[in-house]
């Protein structure tokens, strides 16, 4: 048997799983890491936690297993993208704890490019907005703030790498500085048409090229780890952003093929094929998985409060004690009774990004009770969804040509009223013929019902939901022969359950135009 290790360094634990030859897991490990919340909006991670962290579930995965080193013909990497580590290259030693994804810290810095006018050539070349999610900013303030870091960055002494630079560093003992073209399409530095550093950018941001891993598509052998590691060198065969790894994980390799990750928030992402398109519909461009040197892209946006919402009900509400008793008291009234509830905690984002909408409930009635409200609750997960891939659809239909972009996110201001605003406006999901799920939540099959049922296409879950390190572990046994091309892992990835639509499409539509109506009703209470 043919075994394949795949690291899936995540936001809040380092996970690795154990594949087997036909894409089963074998054996699994989990460690959480400690959050480091200097202030308020700041998020950091210690990097040699990271390591240490990962490189101990690697260990207990393999034990776990019943297997050595010696038995896994290649490693993969995903990762939580965007977050930032600067390291002396001589040391290895980092410069800073990594700064998260989530951390809002370089904002000013980013209102500072805005106002310089930089947003279409960021949205032109990278398929981002200009935010402080993505790395770029990140590294400028590491190099502002750390103490000696500019003149060492200018003497070249510095690497600057997302997570699984920092893990592909640390796994081959210093040798690789490498990333693949997922992670870097989330620097905002990195052109994704030409797969290349842009060096406009790098100069506007003042980041020297020397600090730059070399860029890979995801299926490479980027290297091979230290003996010493893990118990026998390991090729180092695939890497990818987690979320583009879960669009990998999910077979969705061509375009119009979507998934969703139904987590705290859900994350969506749409292969959009071979050609860059801005989206005029709220929503980013990225660098899909790509298993050879040819660019591919995705459409994404993001749902800020999903499986939070139920969170809210347990710990704010107290409405249930735990959340896994949410769908049986969902369940135990026929409808929401009317009840929309739109979870607006933090704003709004794709593809109404509302920043200052609040969480909003309507339609209570005197009859109303917990139970009307745990279902909107859910419902409002699959609402937020199923307008994320409207907005792709939409994109998908009409594409608009490199050169049109303007200046707010998603291009047009107009795009922050998405036609499905319009009550009765029709489902335009542009030829996409399911959506795929993965994900905490994608196991509540009312949920996924209730998805099927407003998109009227059907959701589609795989046998292993595991899809972020099925995804590192695909990209890995492709490079290294496990796997021959990209039909036998279509044909292997295996569907559990399909949810087929079942109510009619007018009364979906009106549910969908009253989902609007809350929407303006959180953005505008
Ligand atoms: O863009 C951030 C994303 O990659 C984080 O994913 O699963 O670690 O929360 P996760």
């Amino acid at each position: 048997m043919t075994y394949i290790l795949a690291l899936d360094q995540g936001t809040s634990s380092s996970r690795s799983i154990v594949f087997d030859e036909r894409g089963r897991i074998v054996a699994m490990a989990q460690q959480e890491f400690r959050q480091i919340y200097p202030q308020p909006g700041w998020v950091e991670h210690d990097p040699e936690e990271i390591w240490s962290t990962q490189l101990a579930t690697a260990r207990q995965a393999l034990a776990k297993a019943g297997i050595t080193a010696r038995d896994v013909k290649a490693i993969g990497i995903t990762n939580q993208r965007e977050t930032t580590v600067v390291w002396n290259r001589r040391t290895g030693q980092p410069v800073h704890n990594a700064i998260v994804w989530q951390d809002r810290r370089a904002e000013p810095l980013c209102a500072q490019l805005r106002e310089h006018g930089l947003e279409p050539q960021v949205r032109e070349t990278t398929g981002l907005i200009i935010d402080a999610y993505f790395s770029g900013t990140k590294i400028r303030w590491i190099l502002d703030h750390a103490p000696g870091a500019h003149i060492a960055a200018a003497q070249g002494e510095l690497a600057f790498g997302t997570v699984d630079s920092w893990l592909l560093w640390k796994l081959t003992g210093g040798r690789v500085h490498a990333t693949d073209v997922s992670n870097a399409s989330r620097t905002m530095l990195f052109d994704v048409r030409h797969n290349r550093w842009d060096t406009g950018l790098l100069g506007a941001l003042h980041v020297p090229e020397s600090l730059l891993p070399h860029v890979y598509p995801s299926s490479h052998v980027f290297g091979e780890s230290d003996a010493d590691v893990l118990g026998a060198p390991i090729p180092i065969a695939g890497v990818a952003g987690d979320q583009q790894s879960a669009l990998f994980g999910q077979a969705c390799f061509k375009a119009g093929l979507a998934k969703n990750t139904y987590g705290t928030g859900c994350f969506m992402l749409m292969h959009a094929g071979g050609h860059f398109q801005t989206s005029a519909n709220g929503l980013i461009t990225t660098s899909a998985a790509q298993p050879t040197t040819t660019p591919e892209f995705a459409l994404e946006g993001s749902v800020f409060i999903a499986g939070a919402v139920v969170q809210w009900l347990r710990d704010g509400l107290h409405a249930i004690k735990s959340s896994s008793e949410v769908q049986a008291l969902a369940e135990s009234v026929p409808d929401s009774g009317g009840v929309m509830f739109v979870p607006a905690f933090t704003g709004l984002g794709a593809p109404y990004w509302q920043p200052d909408a609040r969480g909003t409930i309507v339609g209570l009635t005197r009859g109303s009770n917990a139970a009307h409200i745990a279902r909107a609750a859910l419902e409002s997960i699959a609402y937020q969804s199923a307008a994320l891939l409207q907005a792709m659809g939409r994109d998908l239909s009409a594409p608009r040509p490199a050169g049109t972009t303007g200046g707010a996110p998603g291009g047009a201001g107009a795009a922050l009223e998405p036609p499905s605003a319009r009550p009765g406006a029709t489902i335009v999901l542009g030829g996409v013929t399911e959506l795929r799920v993965d994900g905490g939540a994608c196991v509540n099959n009312l949920l996924m019902q209730f998805q099927a049922d407003l998109l009227g296409i059907p959701v589609v879950r795989p046998q292993v939901i595991e899809t972020t390190a099925l995804g590192a572990a695909y990209l890995a046994g492709l490079a290294t022969g496990v796997w021959k091309n990209l039909d036998e892992l279509s044909a292997q990835w295996q569907v559990e359950r399909r949810f087929e639509p079942t109510l009619p499409r007018d009364r979906a539509e009106e549910l969908m135009a009253r989902w609007e109506r809350a929407v303006r009703q959180a953005v505008a209470p």
